[in-house]
């Protein structure tokens, strides 16, 4: 499969990486889960989209790329040097919300069921309070997460957080799960719309 000639980037990529580049911004999504992303947000008009982790703004780029005129989407960092490259690039766009703070913070203050699609890009939302996460996934909404086949950036004992990780999400009955090995390693979940 010549994959290469399906995964079109959003032109403001090319922008963002040049930028990434000069702050040293090594944690970017890569363009299989942009296009993967992409694709999902195409699947909800109207749709309310959640990305923990905005780091420079690819897979906002990507996710904006998917979404339709009537959609929105927040992202979240800590981190307002990196965030300030998605907002110069992305920000005149009026269906993205950008926002400094903490992910956890920023999850309790959250309705729950009220996203159709959370990108977890950060600790906060993946590794740290999960359940917060999963929470505001509406029925029939996605849970993605990548990063999760062995990374050579992966610190000393990531690998069994990874573990823990992949284990706890197997034991989530409310979520249909797909592990895909694709891109950095993907996992996908949908709510099944008998647990809303
Ligand atoms: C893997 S990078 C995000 C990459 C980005 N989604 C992309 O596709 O290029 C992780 C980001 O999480 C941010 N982060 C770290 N701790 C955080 C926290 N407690 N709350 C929100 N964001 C956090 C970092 O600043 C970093 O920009």
């Amino acid at each position: 499969m010549n994959e290469s000639i399906l995964i079109k980037p959003p032109i403001a990529i090319e922008q963002i990486e040049a930028r990434s580049k000069d702050l040293d911004f090594g944690m970017a999504s890569d363009p299989r889960t942009g296009a993967l992303l992409a694709t999902l947000a195409s699947s909800k008009p109207g749709g309310r989209f959640l990305e923990l982790g905005t780091g420079t703004g690819i897979a906002t780029a990507w996710l904006l790329a998917g979404m339709d005129a009537a959609s929105s989407l927040v992202s979240v960092d800590v981190r307002p040097e990196f965030q300030a490259v998605a907002k110069e690039i992305l920000g005149r766009d009026p269906r993205l919300t950008l926002v400094i703070e903490d992910g956890i913070q920023f999850l309790h203050k959250q309705e729950p069921q009220s996203f159709d699609l959370v990108f977890a890009d950060a600790m906060p939302g993946k590794y740290e309070s999960l359940d917060e996460a999963l929470v505001v996934v509406k029925p029939g909404g996605f849970y993605i997460i990548d990063d999760m086949l062995p990374q050579p950036n992966w610190p000393e004992g990531h690998d069994a957080k990874a573990t823990a990780l992949i284990d706890r999400l197997s034991r989530e009955t409310a979520f249909q799960v797909a592990p895909l090995h694709w891109s950095s390693g993907v996992i996908l979940l949908v709510r099944r719309p008998e647990h809303a």
